[in-house]
């Protein structure tokens, strides 16, 4: 089972198993991080589930839509670490991956 490190926005850190092919946002919020609001569900509309990547982890994640890309500017904060969790999905490959929580706008 892959580990995920989850940042908060307190910067506490914590370490979880999720299942492989849940994705970064399911995982979150199913562990009680109720910062991560993930209003639209995973639909990819809403952005309230954006987090940093770990750096490290950028040539493992999968390509960055369109639409994601759109959403993102859409948040004060986006900056190259920037995604929406909903939209990766936890594997065997990013095992470790560390993730933080980013500001609410
Ligand atoms: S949960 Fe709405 S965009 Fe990710």
């Amino acid at each position: 089972m892959p580990k995920l490190i989850v940042v908060n926005r307190q910067g506490e850190e914590k370490a979880i198993d999720g299942d492989a092919g849940l994705s970064v946002m399911e995982i979150i919020r199913d562990n009680g991080f109720d910062e991560l609001l993930a209003l639209c569900g995973g639909c990819c509309s809403c952005a309230t589930c954006h987090v940093y990547v770990d750096p490290a982890f950028a040539d493992r994640l999968s390509s960055i839509s369109e639409d994601e890309s759109d959403l993102l500017d859409s948040s004060d904060w986006r900056n190259e670490q920037s995604r929406l969790s909903c939209q990766i999905t936890l594997s065997d490959d990013l095992d470790g991956l560390r993730v933080t929580i980013a500001p609410e706008d």
